[in-house]
């Protein structure tokens, strides 16, 4: 039975709808997590929508999601290509994870084409916008009442 499913946001995603909205779009991160609300809802099952600009802070919400969460979403931002520490987190929890990102990273910088995080990710999604997170989170209700 699924009960809660983490949902975490990397540095900077905070600023979606601000932020290069050519590359991210219009949308702000609250209304990201409203369309995760309401397919939450309608599965009845519940989730913990977090973001955060600290590395630390997302490496103790997958610790926690250990304890608590059936599936972590996970859309790492700037980290994807920069965070051991990240993958080393995730390499401990041992049920599904999906890794979003609102860009295609492979069609831009060549900085941005390695996610470390991608090693232990169940599957990826880029480049659909933020409906990335609404494939994410229905996919990842399928995987979990497996
Ligand atoms: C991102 C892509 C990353 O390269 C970037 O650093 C982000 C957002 C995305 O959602 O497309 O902050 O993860």
């Amino acid at each position: 039975m699924i009960s809660l499913i983490y949902i975490i946001n990397g540095p900077n995603l905070n600023l979606l709808g601000q932020r290069e909205p050519k590359i991210y779009g219009s949308n702000t991160l609250k209304d990201v997590e409203d369309i995760c609300i309401k397919i939450a809802n309608k599965a009845n099952i519940k989730i913990n929508f977090l973001q955060s600009n600290a590395e630390h802070e997302i490496i103790n919400w997958i610790h926690s999601a250990r304890e608590e969460a059936s599936g972590i979403i996970i859309n790492p931002a700037a980290y994807s290509h920069t965070s051991i520490a990240i993958l080393d987190a995730l390499t401990l929890f041992d049920k599904p994870i999906i890794e979003v990102h609102i860009s295609n990273i492979h069609k831009r910088e060549v900085f941005r084409h390695n996610s470390y995080v991608s090693q232990k990710s169940t599957a990826v999604i880029a480049g659909f916008g933020i409906d990335g997170y609404k494939i994410a989170l229905e996919k990842m209700i399928d995987l979990c009442s497996k």
